[in-house]
C-alpha cells in the first residue's frame, strides 16, 4: 500500500503498452466509475462524461485517428503519431474525456468562467483516473488529438459509439501494462513552483 505522496510519484506519462495486468476489465470499469463520481466540479455540475473503450472498440477508434492523422502530420510527428497509436493499441483500454456541453450550460456562470470551470472540471477527473491506473500498476498516457467541438475527431467519435450530439471530447488516455522503462524527470526548483507566507 503506497502513500498518496508515493502514487503521484508513481504517475507517469507511459507510450509502450500491453495487456499483462491481474485486473480484469471489469476491475478497471469499476475503478474508473468510483473515481470518476468523486472528482469534485465547479458548483457539482457534474459536467464529465467518460468512456471507456476496451478491445474492439478500442482499436475501432485508434484506427480511425491513425487513417486521418497519417494524411495530415509530417516526417516526425507522423512518426511519433504512429509511436502513440501503436501503444494506445497494445496496450487494455482507452479511457475518452467529454464535457456535456448541455450539463456545462446548466452552470450559473457564462462565457469565458464556464469555459474555463468545464476544462478544469476534466482535467480533475483526468487526473483523477490518471492516479486510479497508476495504483493498479497500469501505465497512462494523456493525448489531445482533437481539440474543439467543431473540429477534430468528435462527430466521428460520437458516431461510432453512438454519444449524444453534446459531446465535446478533450482528452483521450491510452492505458495498459507497463512495458518500457521510466525515464527520470526534470524537475524545476519546488521554491519557484511553491511559496510559503506567515
Ligand atoms: C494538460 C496536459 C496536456 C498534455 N498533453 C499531452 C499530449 O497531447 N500528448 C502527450 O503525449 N502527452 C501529453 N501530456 C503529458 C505531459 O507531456 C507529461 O505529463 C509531462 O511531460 C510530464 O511527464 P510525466 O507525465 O511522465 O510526469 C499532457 C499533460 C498535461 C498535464
Amino acid at each position: 500500500m503506497s502513500t498518496f505522496v508515493e502514487l503521484v510519484e508513481k504517475r507517469r506519462s507511459i507510450y509502450a503498452l500491453g495487456t499483462n495486468s491481474e485486473y480484469s476489465k471489469k476491475d478497471i470499469e469499476n475503478r474508473i466509475r468510483e473515481v470518476v463520481k468523486q472528482v469534485p466540479t465547479a458548483f457539482n455540475s457534474q459536467t464529465t462524461r467518460v468512456v471507456v473503450l476496451f478491445d474492439e472498440a478500442k482499436n475501432k477508434f485508434w484506427d480511425h485517428i491513425y487513417d486521418v492523422q497519417k494524411n495530415i502530420l509530417e516526417g516526425g510527428m507522423q512518426e511519433w503519431m504512429s509511436g502513440v497509436v501503436t501503444g494506445a493499441k497494445n496496450g487494455i483500454g482507452t479511457v475518452l474525456f467529454f464535457e456535456d456541453l448541455d450539463a456545462a450550460k446548466q452552470m450559473p456562470t457564462q462565457g469565458a468562467r464556464t469555459e474555463a470551470y468545464k476544462q478544469n472540471n476534466n482535467a480533475n477527473a483526468q487526473y483523477a483516473v490518471w492516479l486510479a491506473l497508476a495504483e493498479m500498476d497500469l501505465g497512462a498516457s494523456l493525448q489531445h488529438f482533437n481539440v474543439g467541438y467543431e473540429q477534430g475527431f468528435d462527430k466521428a467519435t460520437r458516431e461510432m459509439f453512438n454519444l449524444p450530439e453534446t459531446y465535446e471530447m478533450i482528452a483521450q488516455m491510452p492505458f495498459g501494462s507497463i512495458e518500457q522503462d521510466i525515464d527520470e524527470k526534470e524537475h524545476i526548483d519546488t521554491d519557484v513552483q511553491v511559496k510559503v507566507f506567515s
